[in-house]
């Protein structure tokens, strides 16, 4: 992605810490697009970053920046995917790095991430808005942390070559929709902040519509559209399967609302049920794992279809944020038995038995 650092905020070409982000695929899904009756349907798997998601794309940025700035200790709250992106990043600058998580809410794969880069972890009691809250109020008291949640300018700067790169891969004049899972709301304003830069500096013509998806239960911005609300009402105790959008109280909410409305775009919310149909779907109908999260924007985008809200003639580009791998916990929650077999294969006779079950 340092491919566009003209328009990214960083002086010196050595302060780059980099760890080969972007230039994520673009899929053209053709068997689900088929089942959700879209002739032309993309996804823009951020999986394929080096943690794994989106994060690293603003993390390369606000990092490098910490270095030009001459920051040594980096500080985050975090549902996960953050955490793992900073660990690795303030692991590769050579700095100090603490992160807060809700105590028990972190999927394995990111608590695993966050320990082998030998970040600080700190867990709280609460959801992620609590611990967002502690991150704040401990970065005013010691000035030494250099706060890098999505508050940072500098990670939504790198989080909208997301919008440049899909701009570049696909023909911009025909992109219709854009569909991302929101949380605290930071990518789905950098993504519309890049078409609209991608549009000032005349590169595109067009912007498509920005639509957001929440999961049911933990959806204070989706709901605010629905309702046509010019501010949103904190949702306490949130609940998801989806853990990387259990956010009852997102801070970007006014930057969300304004990308939504000025592009035409909605929101929607979907259940945990319809997100895990959706991952599986995904999963088999095109060979892409992402983790439930990144699941609501397909499930967000059935859901549009059945409404009619999207048009079958249009071109949708869904975002997956994370990888499959980053969540193990769903192998608990099967929609449909799948057939598993133990068989020793000894003799001849073993190996007629095998032929028969399949
Ligand atoms: N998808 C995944 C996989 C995420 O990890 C997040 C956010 C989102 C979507 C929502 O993005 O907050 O910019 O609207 N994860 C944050 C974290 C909160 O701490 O890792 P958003």
């Amino acid at each position: 992605m340092w491919k566009y650092r003209e328009v990214l905020p960083i002086e010196k070409e050595e302060s780059i810490i980099s760890l080969a982000e972007g230039g994520t695929g673009l899929h053209r899904c053709q068997r689900l697009g088929r089942e959700l009756g879209l002739k032309k349907l993309y996804v823009k798997n951020e999986g394929e970053n080096p943690t794994g998601s989106f994060k690293d794309r603003g993390m390369t940025v606000a990092i490098s920046k910490a270095k030009e700035l001459g920051k040594k200790k980096v500080l985050c709250a975090s549902t996960g995917n953050t955490a793992a992106s900073l660990a690795a990043y303030s692991a590769r600058a050579g700095m100090e790095c603490i992160v807060l998580v809700p105590k028990g809410k972190v999927a394995g794969g990111k608590m695993l991430q966050v320990t082998m880069h030998g970040a600080r972890i700190i867990q709280v009691k609460g959801d992620f808005d609590q611990a967002f809250s502690t991150a704040l109020a401990l970065a005013e008291r010691r000035s030494e942390l250099y706060l890098m949640n999505s508050i940072n300018p500098y990670r939504l700067e790198g989080q909208k070559t997301l919008a440049f790169e899909v701009s570049d891969q696909l023909d911009p004049e025909t992109l219709d929709t854009v569909i991302l899972p929101v949380g605290n709301g930071g990518n789905i304003s950098a993504a519309w902040k890049g078409f609209t830069e991608f549009q000032q500096l005349s590169i595109t013509n067009a912007r498509p519509r920005m639509i957001g998806i929440q999961a049911e239960k933990a959806a204070p911005i989706a709901r605010a559209v629905k309702r046509e609300e010019n501010m949103i009402h904190p949702v306490q105790n949130p609940q998801t399967i989806a853990t990387a959008i259990r956010i009852g109280s997102p801070v970007n909410w006014p930057k969300v609302l304004k990308a939504i409305r000025e592009s035409k775009g909605t929101a929607e919310t979907v259940t945990d049920r319809e997100i895990l149909q959706a991952q599986r779907d995904l999963a088999t109908l095109e060979g892409i794992f992402v983790e439930p999260a990144s699941a609501a924007s397909i499930a967000g985008l059935k859901k549009l279809r059945e409404k009619g809200t999207i048009d079958p003639s249009e071109t949708v580009v869904c975002v997956t944020t994370g990888h499959g791998l980053k969540d193990p916990s769903v192998i608990a929650r099967p929609l449909k038995s799948q057939a598993s077999y133990n068989l020793e294969i000894t003799d001849r006779t073993s190996l007629d038995a095998l032929e028969r079950v399949l």
